[in-house]
Parts: C-alpha cells; structure tokens; sequence
C-alpha cells in the first residue's frame, strides 16, 4: 500500500482502510471477526468512506458469505490474493469486492518482504519460500485454506535477499508451512539444503533461521547443515504434536516417537547447543491418559525451550472431523495446563545454562521495559535485555556481546560485555 501513498494510522479513528487479518487453524475465529467487524463498523457513522476488509484464512474459508453477514463489510480478501490489496481497495470504494481462490504456480506472486518494509525496516525480516501444505495431518485445515504447495524460484528468494541486506537487513527467516520439503521451482531438482547453502553464501548477510519444518521430510543433510553453514542459527522449530505414537499414526503425521527421537538426537549431535521449539495439540479424539502421559514424558526426555501447545478443536472438512471429539472439555484443559506447567520449569531450568555466558545478541530495538534497557535476540532465538551504557552509539541492528547475569522464565538478562564503538 505505500507506493498508493498510504501509511499506518496510529489509532482505527483515523484510519481510511481497516484490514482485519485472520487465522482459521483454530476454531472461535469467525466469531471473532464478526466481532470486530462489528467494532470498526460503528466508526462509519463519523468516517463513511472507511473502506473495512477482512483478510486471510477466515476471508478464504467464508467468502461471500462474510458480505451476508455483515453490510459494514467492503472487502473480502483470501491469502493468495494480497497483491491485489491497493486495485481491490479501490474498487471497493465503487462496489463491494471478494478475492477468494487458490493461485497456481505460474500465476500466484510472493510478495518481496522488501515491498512491506521499507523505511525504519529493523534488522530482520521474514522471507516467504513457499505456500500451501501437500500434507494430511487429519486435523488441520490448512490445506484446503491455503492450498496446494507452490514454491517459490531459487533465484528469486536469493535476490530477495540480497536485495534486503543491501537496506541493512542482518538476519532473514525463511518461512513457509512446510520449508524442508521446499523442491525449487517446477520440478527444479534443488531441495531445501540447497536452498540454504545459497542464502548462507550471500555477502553481509549474518544470520539465517527457517520456520516451520517437518519431522517426516527432515534429512541427514539438514542436520548437517547446522555445523556446516556459519549462518544458520542453532535454532529449531520442529512440530512432533504428540508423544504416543498411535496418536501420531492417526493423526497422519507419517513418523513416530521413536523416529522423531532419532531426529532430535541427530540434530543435537550436529548442533549440540541447538535450541528446539515444538507444537503440541492435547485432547485429539481417541487420546487416552496414557497417550497424554507419553506426550509429558517426550516433553521431559527431549527438553525442549519453547512449546507453543493447543486444545484440539474440531476443523471442518478435515479428516478429524469425522470422528467422534470425545475427550471431555474438561480433561483436555487439565491436560493442557499440566503439560504447560512442567514445560515451564523445563523452559526456566534450561535457561540457566546462559548464567555467565557470553551471548551474541542482534538487537532490534528497545526492551518491553523501555530505554535505556535494548532487547535483542541470541543465535537460539532467546530474548536478550541489557542496558545501554550512557554514551554509547545507536546499537539497533547490531551484533553485540551480553554476558549474561540473569535468567528469567522466558528471558535472559545481561550487560554489554565490551563497549562498542
Ligand atoms: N486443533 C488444535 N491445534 C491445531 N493445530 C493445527 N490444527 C489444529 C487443530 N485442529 C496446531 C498444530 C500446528 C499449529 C500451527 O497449530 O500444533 O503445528
Ligand atoms: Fe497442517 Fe500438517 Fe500441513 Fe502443518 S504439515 S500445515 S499441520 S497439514
């Protein structure tokens, strides 16, 4: 929207469009847009040429039955129709518009993460390599919101990212649902290692992590490229959602504890100071005590840093949703909350491995706190407040030492180990 001439309003009052972007992988989500519809649409009684969208995954899903549902609404936008943005904004302003449908490869274009950034862009940015999902994990609705997986040019995503560390960008995260089953572009015989060795190589970038990968499609090669690749950070996000593996057979994942075990070792013995995040979901029908227990003891054998976990909730036109949800409400918030609990302590206790140690951080900006305190990001992901010594130069995008003197519950606190200048 900025070439169009538009900024970001500082408060829904003053703003000419109002975009609500949405996420559909858990339920509660249409309910929630018809709320905030509901919200902005009141600000059309003082602004009535606010033009009021909604975007992403609930748009795809719903369509034209959004239009039906509220009249506030101008704008229907489905995700693989975000470069449409500013023309569909302005048609709306003559006629109520809906983009919804899946792109193919020869027609669907990535949008460069250098065409939202722009001026005052901080030192990291999200690349996209590829999108939709081939996969079938019965519970998830992603497939059929985002489509079939198109992957985006080599040479293109290479490009973006020189183009990005020649506007100072330091540390990119290739992103995708599903990064390490990336092929290249139409049959291109590169794969996703490739992908990375390519990045790794391009000059002045410094840091390089990828999000979300899957355990099924994870290779020998890629553990590899932990210890071979100077970029790419001791960071993993690798999503097991279950610790039984008959769970896991039903959930469709295509591996089980015991390869998923293997996997993490491999990694480790690569990368041994690898930070590991997961996703878990609790309660997906079927799911006996014993079957929750396992998922407790994966947490405990594999000790994870970060686990971000869910309430199983029924999605339509998934393979799940044929099935009975049977595991009570009630069950599936106790479970939830004794797996968040022990994942705590673990979270905390791993932690304290940093006490004394020096971190590089890549800071990015002021702390929650405020300044004087800067917050940056080691090379696992960990969060990295310190002060910013009186006098010393603008640190934002830089890479600085912090010797660290306390560790939080999800964050590590420390000084500057040496001034820079
Ligand atoms: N219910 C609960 N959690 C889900 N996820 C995906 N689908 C569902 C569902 N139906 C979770 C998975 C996935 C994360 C992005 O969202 O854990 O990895
Ligand atoms: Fe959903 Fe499975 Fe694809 Fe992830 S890999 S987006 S959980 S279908």
């Amino acid at each position: 929207m900025a070439p169009e001439g538009y900024a970001v309003a500082s408060a829904p009052e003053d703003a000419d469009v109002i975009l609500i972007n949405t996420c559909t992988v858990r339920e509660k989500s249409r309910v929630k847009v018809l709320s905030a519809i509901g919200r902005y649409a009141k600000l059309k009684a003082s602004n009535p040429g606010l033009i009021l969208g909604v975007a992403g995954c609930v748009a795809q899903q719903e369509g034209e039955e959004l239009l039906r549902a509220s009249d506030a609404l101008d704008l229907v936008l489905g995700p693989d129709h975000i470069g449409d943005l500013p023309a569909l904004v302005h048609e709306a302003r003559r006629r109520r518009q809906v983009q919804v449908g899946h792109l193919d490869v020869e027609q669907y274009r990535f949008l460069g993460a250098a065409t939202h950034g722009g001026e005052g862009r901080g030192p990291t940015a999200l690349v996209t390599i590829q999108k939709g999902c081939d996969n079938h994990c019965s519970y998830c609705v992603v497939p059929q919101v985002r489509g079939p997986e198109v992957r985006r040019p080599l040479d293109d995503i290479v490009q973006e990212v020189k183009g990005l560390v020649d506007s100072g960008v330091v540390e990119v995260t290739l992103i995708g649902q599903n990064v390490n089953s990336y092929t290249g572009h139409r049959g291109a015989s590169s794969d996703f290692v490739d992908l990375l060795r390519s990045v790794d190589a391009v000059d002045g970038l410094q840091r390089v992590r990828f999000t979300t990968s899957h355990p099924k499609d994870f290779t020998e090669g890629l553990a590899r490229a932990f210890a071979e690749l100077p970029t790419l950070c001791p960071w993993l996000h690798l999503p097991v959602q279950c610790g039984s593996s008959r769970v896991l057979e039903r959930m469709n994942r295509g591996y089980t504890r015991e390869h998923y075990l293997g996997l993490v070792q491999l990694v480790r013995r690569h990368c041994p100071e690898v930070t590991l995040g997961t996703d878990i979901i609790v309660g997906y029908p079927g799911e006996s005590e014993e079957d929750f227990l396992e998922t407790v003891s994966l947490l405990e054998q594999v000790q994870y840093d970060t686990v971000y976990s869910f309430k199983y909730s029924v999605r339509p036109e998934t393979a799940a949703a044929e099935l009975d949800d049977d595991v009570p409400e009630a069950d599936k918030s106790r479970r939830l909350r004794t797996l968040q609990a022990r994942q705590d302590e673990i979270t905390s206790a791993r932690l304290t491995r940093f006490q004394g140690e020096t971190v590089t951080a890549l800071v990015e900006g002021p702390s929650r706190r405020g300044l004087p305190q800067l917050s940056g990001r080691g090379p696992g992901n960990h969060v990295v407040n310190f002060e910013q010594p009186a006098g010393a130069p603008d640190l934002v995008g830089r890479l600085v030492p912090v010797t660290i003197t306390r560790t939080g519950g999800h964050s590590l606190t420390g000084e500057l180990a040496e001034l820079v200048d």
